[in-house]
């Protein structure tokens, strides 16, 4: 085959830090978090490897429609999706994992380069492999970094404008002015080309969103649970985990599910050599998954630089998947 090329960075871009600086940030970040009150800790401490693998088994539920309507979206409008991003850009992909949704454009999409972003370089670099197998002469560069810590692409300047892919509704993690914010770190990677396309969660009868974060098999329980597991086992902590129960509601007032852990005895326990008093009932934040009307989360688009290109979602406008570009 003519022009075919297989190219794929071996050393892979890392700019995270030295192994001690990172733990004594992770301890800093995670103590203060614990000092406050109420006490919260980060969403992004959930993804060990338990619970990459707790997420994975969330996304096959039933309750859970967020991944299986955000494809059913992507699939069905692929064309104009597509056509909306048109052809020889770099698509960067913060937060990609497993490379899974960006194989639901593929097929339709032509890019001069895919730059998948991951906190987890090992996973990253598998999921890179196993894509570039399929498409041989997509050019693949995957970064390792954290990217809720800002971006920072390295595009030369003959390289094709990025336009950044953020599926999954990741943004709802966010409170609403650090999405803006995160909105702007990727619009201050353009100049007047490229864009960003975007999977927002909408709001919707509380019932269902209830059932989404409350699911019967409890999976988003241990889920959540399990970021106690990784912080004991990051930090040489001791917190008990029998002592802690997952709760998680819709508060309509600010269009969010809340996270949290309640606990359920009091006791006492070490984390980084800290120690740590928890008050039965009392509640340990974990999550914001915010949701928004199309129209609300044009306007926050619209205050990071971007302009709405247009607009998709499922006949039950369960979720929306959006295009922008840079003004
Ligand atoms: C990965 C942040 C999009 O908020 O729906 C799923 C995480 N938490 N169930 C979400 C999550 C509990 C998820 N995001």
């Amino acid at each position: 085959m003519l022009g075919l090329t297989f190219i794929m960075n071996l050393s892979i871009a890392e700019n995270i830090e030295e192994p001690s600086d990172e733990l004594t940030q992770v301890a800093q970040e995670v103590i203060a978090g614990l000092s406050q009150s109420p006490k919260q800790v980060s969403p992004k401490y959930f993804y060990d490897e338990k619970g990459s693998a707790l997420f994975d088994a969330i996304t096959e539920l039933d309750e859970y429609y967020v991944p299986r309507v955000e494809k059913a979206i992507l699939v069905r409008h692929r064309a104009e999706i597509c056509a909306a991003i048109g052809s020889g850009m770099t698509l960067v992909e913060p937060g990609a994992g497993s490379c899974e949704k960006i194989r639901w454009l593929l097929p339709e999409l032509d890019l001069a380069a895919y730059i998948p972003m991951d906190i987890s370089g090992e996973h990253l670099q598998a999921s890179a492999v196993s894509l570039s197998d399929d498409y041989a002469e997509l050019k693949i560069s995957p970064q390792v970094c954290d990217h809720t810590q800002g971006i920072d692409i390295d595009l030369a300047a003959d390289d094709a404008a990025p336009v950044f892919f953020y599926p999954g509704s990741s943004v709802g993690n966010f409170e609403p002015e650090a999405a803006v914010e995160f909105m702007r770190a990727m619009r201050a990677q353009m100049q007047d080309t490229g864009g960003l396309l975007i999977g927002v969660d909408t709001k919707k009868d509380a019932d269902i969103l209830h059932a989404a974060y409350n699911d019967s098999a409890g999976v988003t329980a241990q889920f959540n649970v399990n970021l106690l597991d990784n912080l004991n086992s990051l930090l040489e902590g001791d917190i008990d985990t029998d002592k802690f129960a997952h709760h998680a509601l819709y508060n309509a007032e600010h269009g969010r599910i809340e996270m949290h852990l309640r606990c359920i005895g009091r006791h006492s326990a070490q984390l980084a050599g800290h120690q740590l008093e928890f008050d039965e009932g009392e509640l340990v934040h974990t999550e914001y998954s915010y949701k928004y009307h199309p129209d609300e989360f044009i306007e926050l688009a619209k205050s990071a630089g971007f302009a709405p290109v247009k607009v998709w979602q499922d006949e039950d406008r369960w979720f929306s998947v959006m295009y922008f570009e840079p003004v």
